[in-house]
């Protein structure tokens, strides 16, 4: 299967007295997006950065910046992340009252919208509107922290949500964040899966070039 594989670290590992020097380090060495999660301490147990601290690492680099919100309410806050240079702006269904418009609003302020799967929320939620989203995120750890465990029934909702977006005939990222390793990353392409969220993965080993490289070879074998 020859499919483009992209990988995003998350910021969440990365040491914050340094972020500018991290984030500048990570897509030199390799990566292909900049994972940036928001929590609020009410939707998610942990309280992280917000637009301000986007708008200050967007002049770094040209990589895409794919917003993660773990925040309730969303839509007030689009904007902002829109403005302080956002590229893709992820929600979760359970966080907004009208998920329709909240993808409506995302794209009017011209981000890429995606729609974010707990370990427990069903697909279902994509019915009515996968034709509209431009990617669906897959948790594969409960969210709030970095540095869980992969929960492997993600695999099979990832096959199950490939299917979903290859019957939806529009282009779709099919994303996994959480517990993504080198050891694993082949089987959750295998599964699906085309792009991978990995923090503690990168931003804990010493030579992020090594690691991305090690990742990409095993993703060159699925
Ligand atoms: C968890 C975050 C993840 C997290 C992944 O709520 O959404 O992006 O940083 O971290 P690792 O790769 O360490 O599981
Ligand atoms: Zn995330």
């Amino acid at each position: 299967m020859s499919r483009t594989y992209r990988i995003a670290p998350s910021i969440l590992s990365a040491d914050f007295a340094r972020l500018g020097a991290e984030v500048r380090d990570v897509v030199a060495a390799g990566a292909d997006l900049v994972h940036f999660d928001v929590m609020d301490n009410h939707y998610v147990p942990n309280l992280t950065v917000g637009p301000l601290v986007c708008e200050a690492i967007r002049p770094l680099t040209d990589a895409v910046i794919d917003v993660h919100l773990m925040i309730k309410p969303v839509d007030r806050i689009v904007p902002d992340f829109a403005r302080a240079g956002a590229n893709i702006i992820s929600f979760h269904p359970e966080a907004s009252e009208h998920v329709d418009r909240t993808i409506a609003l995302i794209q009017d302020q011209g981000c890429k919208a995606g729609l974010v799967f707990n370990p427990a929320t069903p697909l279902s939620h994509l019915d009515h509107v996968i034709a509209k989203l431009d990617l669906v995120l897959i948790m594969s750890v409960n969210p709030g922290f970095g540095g869980q465990k992969f929960i492997p029934e993600a695999l099979k909702k990832l096959s199950a949500a490939r299917r979903r977006i290859d019957a939806a005939g529009r282009e779709i990222w099919l994303e996994v964040d959480g517990g993504v390793k080198v050891d694993n990353i082949a089987e959750i392409a295998r599964a699906g899966a085309d792009t991978f969220v990995a923090g503690s993965a990168i931003f804990g080993t010493g030579d992020y070039k090594a690691t991305l490289a090690s990742m990409r070879a095993e993703l060159a074998k699925v």
